[in-house]
């Protein structure tokens, strides 16, 4: 069965609450008629609710850029899966570069961040990616085989079909470095072979695996025309409507 794509924007900490609802309503417009693609949006999670309802009839899928993985407590900074869910998120983003790099969040962490979103029904995005220097000494493979096996730690076959698994080099992100296809395209089939190794081919070939990391209109198309590359997981060019309409429309 043939993987259906997802392009999925992550807002960052970027854009106020009339500029969130407006880009929401464009993406909305954007995937009118679209049958053979998913779009996924994350805007921060302080307008999550009010651009729930900029998109609420249209078939854009709203994400958060993070969750806690219990439903509730003594969590001061942080969202229960179950509220993100009441108000319409079905998607989060755990693990990105950022929450890594700049929160210090462990592959620990985000393991119990993402078996607690399949607990609480909102599927995940689980990112690895090596940072430049892990590159340079060829690590790339040990820090993503790291990173995807801890990430997935008691996740089970019937789990990890819920999973998506994104891969951005930290070197590419907000750069306007891309990875060539070629070196996208290569982490891209490990990973799906690690994750043969870990469940089972079968499974594996059904997994999305995007591609993040300087996506813009110039490169989706030839990133997208590789074997192991099931979508995008854009940064800067997702705030702009039309880049991220180009995007949409990958060829
Ligand atoms: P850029 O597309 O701005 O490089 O960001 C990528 C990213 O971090 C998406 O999660």
């Amino acid at each position: 069965m043939a993987r259906t794509p997802l392009i999925a924007g992550n807002w960052k900490m970027y854009l106020s609450l009339a500029e969130s609802v407006a880009l929401g309503q464009a993406v909305a417009a954007s995937c009118a008629g679209l049958t053979d693609r998913e779009v996924m949006i994350a805007p921060t999670c302080a307008v999550l609710s009010t651009v729930a309802g900029a998109i609420a009839d249209s078939p854009v899928i709203l994400a958060a850029q993070n969750v806690a993985w219990e439903q509730e407590g003594a969590f001061t900074g942080e969202s229960s899966p179950v509220t993100l869910k009441d108000i319409g998120v079905s998607m989060a983003i755990l693990g990105h570069s950022e929450r890594r790099h700049v929160f210090y969040e462990t592959d620990e962490m985000v393991n119990q961040r993402l078996l607690g979103a399949l607990d609480f029904g909102l599927k995940p995005i689980l990112c690895v990616g090596e940072l430049l220097e892990d590159r340079e000494q060829g690590q790339t493979f040990e820090v993503v085989q790291k990173q995807l096996s801890k990430g997935l730690q008691g996740v089970t076959a019937k789990q990890l079909e819920q999973v998506v698994v994104a891969y951005e080099p930290v070197w590419a992100i907000g750069t306007g470095k891309t990875a060539s296809k070629e070196q996208a395209q290569e982490v891209h089939a490990f990973i799906r072979g690690k994750l043969a190794t870990l469940y089972e081919k079968k499974l594996a070939e059904k997994i999305r695996i995007l591609y993040g990391g300087s996506v813009k209109p110039e490169n989706v198309d030839s990133l997208m025309a590789q074997s192991d590359i099931d979508g995008a997981l854009v940064g800067g060019a997702a705030l702009n409507p039309d880049s991220f309409d180009r995007i949409i429309h990958f060829i």
